[in-house]
């Protein structure tokens, strides 16, 4: 495993059939060309990610998406609002797109990333990159090229270090059909969508998930975590435990001391979603026995953060 900067590098792996971690706007993604089943096949293996989760293509601009997927009016403007950005289209796929990649669906998930040098590699190599989140299947993804190179780095050709995500956490999924559906909450609100296309439904989780991101218990973080439904109950709680072994991942106006990271001290919703898996990743490191997280207000990417906590602590 090579860690380099170099966008060069990681195209001339890419096109002969290698795997590079690339940085993106939301977490880490694991990429091989979308199109080479032999390489689709390795991230499956090295994910250790079951073939029946279809992986999500990344394209540098709505010109690409349209080789591999039926792209309706509706869907370009879409794009053209959002895009390069967290979000995730659902869309017809082309014949061109092999099976494997989508695990058999009759649709592919298309993303255009907002990353400089990952778009670099995209459009310098001319091709459309499978890149699921790069962390083992059922794992919280990773938001630096450090929580790759520990997580995966013995299993991939390469991590291209383009520093931490901004935005860490993954790009929402949107599935247009008659009624607009979300099948996984993430760095695009809700409330954006719905200024854009009006009123979306957002698909529970259940055994039988059209998106696995949506599998109840996805997001380990390797260490139990309890949920509060607010920080004051948090606290209240926590002021009559031994506390040495917990870590407390907060957001707003609280204490400050060692076992406790905060997302946001100010409540922002933006800084506490960038901040999550950096968080969540250092209490684990520090070897708490126990995290304990509270639910965010349920607006912006608040909704996000809370989807997420709720699969960390199944
Ligand atoms: O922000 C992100 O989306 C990151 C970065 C790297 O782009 N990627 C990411 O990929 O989160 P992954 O594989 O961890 O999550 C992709 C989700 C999975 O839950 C998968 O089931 C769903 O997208 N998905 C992919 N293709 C689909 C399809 N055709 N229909 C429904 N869901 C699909
Ligand atoms: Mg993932």
């Amino acid at each position: 495993m090579a860690l380099i900067t170099d966008s060069n590098e990681a195209v001339r792996i890419l096109k002969s059939g290698g795997l590079v971690a690339l940085p993106t706007e939301t977490v880490y993604g694991l990429g091989a060309n979308a199109l080479d089943e032999r390489a689709v096949a390795k991230v499956f293996k090295a994910k250790n990610r079951p073939s029946f989760d279809p992986l999500i293509v990344h394209v540098a601009s709505v010109a690409q998406a349209r080789l591999i997927a039926e792209v309706s009016d509706e869907a370009a403007e879409l794009f053209e609002r959002f895009s390069p950005g967290p979000l995730t289209l659902i869309l017809p796929k082309k014949q061109i797109v092999p099976d494997l990649t989508t695990s058999g669906h009759s649709t592919v998930a298309v993303r255009i990333p907002n990353h400089p040098i990952t778009l670099e590699v995209i459009r310098n190599s001319g091709l459309s990159i499978a890149a699921p989140s790069a962390n083992p299947f059922g794992y919280t993804s990773p938001t630096t090229a450090a929580h790759v190179i520990e997580q995966l780095g013995d299993r991939i050709d390469a991590v291209l270090d383009g520093g931490p995500c901004e935005v860490g956490i993954e790009s929402t999924i949107l599935e247009l059909t008659n009624t607009p559906r979300i099948l996984r909450l993430g760095g695009l609100s809700l409330e954006s969508i719905q200024d854009s296309i009006g009123k979306v439904m957002i698909e529970s989780s259940s055994s039988n998930p059209k998106a696995p991101g949506m599998l109840s218990s996805h997001y380990n973080p390797g260490v139990h975590v309890r949920l509060f439904e607010s920080l004051d109950e948090l606290l209240a709680q926590y002021n009559s435990v031994n506390k040495s072994s917990i870590g407390l991942l907060i957001m707003g106006d609280g204490p400050s001391e060692s076992n406790i990271y905060n997302l946001s001290p100010s409540d922002n919703d933006l800084e506490a979603a960038s901040r999550l898996f950096t968080g969540l990743h250092q209490l684990k490191t520090k070897g708490f026995s126990e995290i304990w997280a509270h639910y965010l207000p349920a607006k912006g990417l608040g909704r996000a953060i809370n989807d997420r906590l709720k699969r960390a602590a199944h």
